[in-house]
């Protein structure tokens, strides 16, 4: 349970966000906003930022650029990223895994990432448009609906020709298919919850937070402005990572 007070300072949204958009704190999974689990999160995630790191290199990301990541959580990939820009700016919902991420930045000595709180549909970028956003497992906490208005607003942040990097949790199967797939991912889901995602968290995951198919969400990320230059989908049919430039 959250103090109500910390909750209530959570939710605050900016002034100018309308009545009637979503809550994104509340939709941000509780686990993230608990101060008892996210020093935990890093060596659960065991995040290895080096691929996607690779990528946006290949894609020509260097030090004059400005890279924001959204939904950076902990930020294990905004501090790979950071030696390799001249900015980075580090965007999460949760003020929990943000202060995670301050201590790492203080105690690390880097200048050049700033921790923004703020979600997909209130971030406002400030300074030079971004070269690069990157975003992992997180445009998931949100609703289709909400996801192309968020996807919108990305494309407003970038440059154009800018990079969009986005890897989540995606389902590239039919629909028809998704039992199969859906039972063989929680099949190999580890029993030991330090090393990894168990069954019942992948399944609460399925149940509470909202992965679409591939075949939604490709459409939506092209009207949203981009063109897919690169598309990979996991033999499991259940994550998939694009790499978007932003066309319009
Ligand atoms: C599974 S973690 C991923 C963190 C990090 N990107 C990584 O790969 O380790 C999801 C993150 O998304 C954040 N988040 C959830 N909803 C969000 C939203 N609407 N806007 C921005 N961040 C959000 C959560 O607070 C959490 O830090």
């Amino acid at each position: 349970m959250h103090p109500p007070g910390l909750l209530k300072e959570m939710r605050t949204q900016p002034m100018d966000t309308p009545h009637w958009f979503l809550d994104e704190v509340a939709h941000a999974g509780r686990e993230h906003l608990d101060p008892t689990y996210v020093p935990t999160y890093d060596d659960r995630a065991g995040t290895d930022p080096a691929e996607d790191l690779a990528v946006l290199r290949a894609q020509g990301l260097n030090e004059t650029h400005t890279l924001v990541d959204l939904g950076s959580g902990t930020g294990t990939f905004a501090l790979a990223a950071a030696p390799f820009c001249r900015r980075v700016v580090a965007v999460d919902v949760s003020p929990v895994m943000l202060e995670r991420l301050r201590e790492k930045v203080a105690r690390r000595g880097v200048e050049n990432i700033e921790c923004v709180q703020a979600g997909f549909l209130t971030y406002a970028h400030q300074g030079a448009p971004a070269d690069v956003v990157y975003s992992r497992h997180a445009l998931h906490h949100l609703p289709d609906f909400w996801k192309a208005l968020a996807l919108t607003r990305i494309a407003a942040i970038l440059k154009e020709g800018g990079i969009f990097f986005l890897r989540d949790l995606v389902f590239s199967c039919d629909s028809r298919d998704t039992p199969q797939a859906v039972g063989a991912w929680l099949a190999k889901a580890p029993t030991d919850p330090a090393s990894g995602w168990t069954r019942a968290e992948l399944a609460t995951h399925l149940r509470e937070e909202y992965s679409t198919f591939s075949w939604l969400l490709e459409p939506m990320i092209e009207r949203a402005g981009f063109a897919i230059r690169a598309t990979q989908h996991s033999d499991s049919q259940t994550h998939s990572a694009y790499t978007c430039i932003k066309t319009s």
